[in-house]
């Protein structure tokens, strides 16, 4: 992976522990979320641990039988990937970061690895699911290559015109979304030949509600719930 010079990431999850923003940057970031409740995360997983997801997705299949509604095989490379990286997502401390620029009470996270290629659409969803207490959405960028399109957006419900457009610059980069039935949002189709593969999931103010795994957005499957 190129290393580029960059911004020291405000929140790093990484295989050696995990870097959070200060109080300051916290009260910041919190102002800008409740200004537009979508933000980047640039750098949010380690070059290390980008590195060891990379390796693991290449040989994921992305069968049906791990597709993210139907998680039938427990054992698949897949699922085992998902559950981890769930699991440290989940840490406590990240869990209250996450709830300090949300303004709202964080405990879990839980999320499937989706595939996106050109020709799929996903239309406008809220990702409201009665009974799931989903406080923000989280899509993090796994793509081996660069892909065209396929930025992530958010609008207001109903509107035309998306509030934010957020491309995915570099594997490891994430986005953070509000949840709540005032918003809606989609992934941009994907323009070019190769995919777009995130790692995308909630984090939840009780126990997750969502099950590890795959979930894909392909022409013929159309579009269904949960990526990003
Ligand atoms: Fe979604």
């Amino acid at each position: 992976m190129k290393e580029k010079a960059r911004a020291a990431p405000l929140f790093q999850v990484g295989l050696d522990g995990m870097r959070l923003p200060t109080g300051a940057q916290l009260g910041r970031l919190r102002k800008k979320f409740a200004s537009v409740p979508a933000l980047r995360l640039p750098g949010l997983l380690s070059p290390d641990l980008c590195r060891y997801l990379l390796e693991q997705i290449a040989r994921f299949r992305f069968l049906a039988d791990a597709a993210y509604d139907r998680p039938r095989n427990f054992k698949s490379p897949e699922v085992i990937v998902a559950r981890t990286l769930s699991a440290l997502l989940s840490e406590p401390t990240l869990c209250e970061a996450v709830g300090a620029v949300t303004a709202r009470r964080v405990r879990t996270f839980s999320g499937v690895f989706s595939r996106h290629i050109q020709g799929g659409r996903q239309p406008w969803h809220g990702d409201i699911v009665k009974g799931q207490a989903r406080v923000a959405g989280l899509a993090v960028n796994l793509s081996a290559r660069p892909f065209e399109g396929g930025q992530f957006q958010l609008r207001r419900k109903h509107s035309v015109r998306p509030l934010a457009t957020i491309p995915y610059e570099d594997p490891g980069d994430g986005c953070l979304f509000e949840i709540d039935r005032k918003w809606q949002h989609r992934g941009a189709p994907v323009l070019g030949p190769a995919p777009k593969i995130l790692f995308v999931g909630f984090f939840y103010s009780g126990d997750a509600a969502g099950r590890p795994g795959i979930f894909r957005v392909e022409p013929a499957r159309g579009s269904a719930d949960a990526a990003s």
